[in-house]
C-alpha cells in the first residue's frame, strides 16, 4: 500500500460522553432512556426553552440587527453581566477593575482560551485535574500544551469527597502547576467542597504556588445561582490571580448557541489591561472573534433587573425538578430492594450522580434496557422523569 499523508493516522476513539447521544438517537426501542450528556430535559424529556430566552429571541428579532463582527472579546456589557454574576454586585475585584472578562465558545471555550494563555503567554506547562474529572479537561490541557497530572478527589469507599486525600496530592504539586477545580456540581461525581474545605484549598495555593483555574459550568444548578459561586467569591476575597471559565449553556439551556465567558482575576487594574491585550491575541488565534446570538439573549435577560429574577425562578424550577428526580431514584431504588443503599444520590449536587456501576453493568444497562450512560458510572439526573425513574431503577436493580 501507498503511504499517502494521512495513512498513519489512526482512529480516534468516540467521544465518551457525545459518543452515547449518537448510540442512543440510533436506538429504536420506544423505551429508551439517555442518561449520557449532561443536558437537562423537563419532565417530557425535552430541552426546554426558557421564557426569559424565548422573550429575548422575539425582542433581539425584532431589531433586525445588522452582522458586523463583534470586536474580538464579545459582545460590549456582557462581561459586566458576568462579572456580578460571579463575584456578586458589590465585590472589590468588580470595583478595582482588577479582573477581564472575554465571551467565549461556551464553557469549553473559555477553558481553551485560558489554557492557551496560561500555557503561551504564561509559559505554564503543568495542570493537575481532579480524579475523576470531566474527560474533556484532558484533552483540552494535552491540546494546549500542558503535561497533565492528576490528584484525588473522590473516595469510593465511603461514596464521598476524599478531601485529606485530595490535600496531601495538592500539597505535593510543583509550584507553578495549573490546579483545575469545578467550583460546584463536580462533574462527575456531584460532591462539593465545603467552605472550610475551600478556605484550605485557597491557603495552599497561596502558599505553594499553585495557579488556579475553576471551572464553573453548572452554576444555578446546585445550591443556587450565589451560592454555587461560593469558591469564586472565596478566592477573590484572597486577593490572588486566577481565572473562571463560566457556561450558559446549561442555565440558558442554550447548548448549541457556544456562549460562556473566560475571566482573569489579576492583582490590579493595569495588569488586567495588559492581560486584555493578551486574550485578545489568543482569542483572535483561536477563532478571531466570537459570535453574537447566544451572547445577546444572556446580555438581554442578565442587563435587566426584571429579567434577571426571571431568570432566577426558571433556574430555580429547573434545580428543584432535578432534586426531586434524585429524591425519586433514591426511593425507587429502596422499593426494588437493590442490594446497593442508593441514598448517596441525594447527597450530591448538580445534574449529575456518579453511581458506582462499574463499565460491564453500565453496557448491561445499554444492551439489556436501552438506558444509556457513560462509561465511568455517571448518569445525569435530567434524564430522569415521573415517567421513567421507575423502569430506570428496576434495570440498575437488575445489574447490580
Ligand atoms: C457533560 O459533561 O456531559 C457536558 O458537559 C457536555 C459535554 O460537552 O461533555
Amino acid at each position: 500500500m501507498t503511504d499517502t499523508l494521512f495513512s498513519r493516522v489512526t482512529s480516534a476513539e468516540p467521544d465518551a460522553i457525545l459518543g452515547v447521544t449518537t448510540r442512543f438517537k440510533a436506538d429504536p426501542r420506544p423505551n429508551k432512556v439517555n442518561l449520557g450528556v449532561g443536558i437537562y430535559l423537563d419532565n417530557d424529556g425535552r430541552v426546554p426553552v426558557l421564557n426569559v430566552v424565548r422573550e429575548a429571541e422575539e425582542a433581539i428579532a425584532a431589531q433586525h440587527l445588522p452582522h458586523p463582527y463583534l470586536p474580538i472579546s464579545g459582545l460590549p456589557g456582557l462581561s459586566e453581566c458576568v462579572q456580578r454574576l460571579l463575584f456578586g454586585a458589590d465585590s472589590e475585584v468588580i470595583q478595582s477593575r482588577r479582573a477581564v472578562t472575554v465571551q467565549s465558545l461556551g464553557g469549553t471555550g473559555a477553558l481553551k482560551v485560558g489554557m492557551d494563555f496560561l500555557n503561551h503567554i504564561c509559559r505554564k506547562n503543568k495542570a493537575a485535574v481532579s480524579r475523576p474529572t470531566w474527560g474533556n479537561h484532558i484533552c483540552l490541557l494535552e491540546m494546549a500544551g500542558f503535561t497533565v497530572n492528576s490528584y484525588r478527589y473522590y473516595d469510593a469507599t465511603h461514596d464521598a469527597l476524599g478531601f485529606d486525600a485530595m490535600m496531601y496530592d495538592l500539597g505535593n504539586m510543583p509550584t507553578g502547576t495549573v490546579l483545575v477545580l469545578h467550583a460546584c456540581c463536580h462533574n462527575p461525581t456531584g460532591y462539593d467542597l465545603t467552605e472550610e474545605q475551600w478556605k484550605a484549598v485557597i491557603s495552599l495555593c497561596q502558599s505553594r504556588g499553585l495557579i488556579p483555574l475553576l471551572d464553573i459550568a453548572y452554576q444555578g444548578f446546585g445550591l443556587g445561582l450565589q451560592e454555587d459561586a461560593l469558591a469564586i467569591r472565596l478566592f477573590a476575597a484572597s486577593g490572588m490571580s486566577f481565572l473562571v471559565a463560566s457556561s450558559f449553556s446549561k442555565s440558558f439551556n442554550l447548548y448549541n448557541e457556544r456562549i460562556g465567558a473566560l475571566t482573569v482575576v489579576t492583582a490590579s487594574e493595569t495588569e488586567a489591561k495588559t492581560v486584555a491585550s493578551q486574550l485578545d491575541y489568543v482569542m483572535r488565534a483561536n477563532f478571531s472573534s466570537p459570535p453574537s446570538k447566544g451572547a445577546r439573549i444572556v446580555f438581554h435577560t442578565l442587563s435587566n433587573e426584571t429579567r434577571f429574577n426571571a431568570w432566577c425562578q426558571e433556574v430555580a424550577n429547573m434545580r428543584t425538578r432535578i432534586r426531586q428526580m434524585r429524591e425519586a431514584l433514591a426511593r425507587e431504588m429502596a422499593t426494588v430492594d437493590a442490594k446497593r443503599d442508593f441514598s448517596f444520590v441525594t447527597r450530591q449536587k448538580g445534574m449529575f450522580s456518579f453511581t458506582g456501576l462499574t463499565p460491564d453493568q453500565i453496557e448491561r444497562l445499554e444492551k439489556e434496557f436501552a438506558i444509556y450512560a457513560v462509561k465511568n458510572g455517571r448518569i445525569c439526573i435530567c434524564g430522569l422523569n415521573n415517567q421513567n425513574v421507575a423502569y430506570v431503577a428496576q434495570s440498575i436493580a437488575a445489574v447490580l
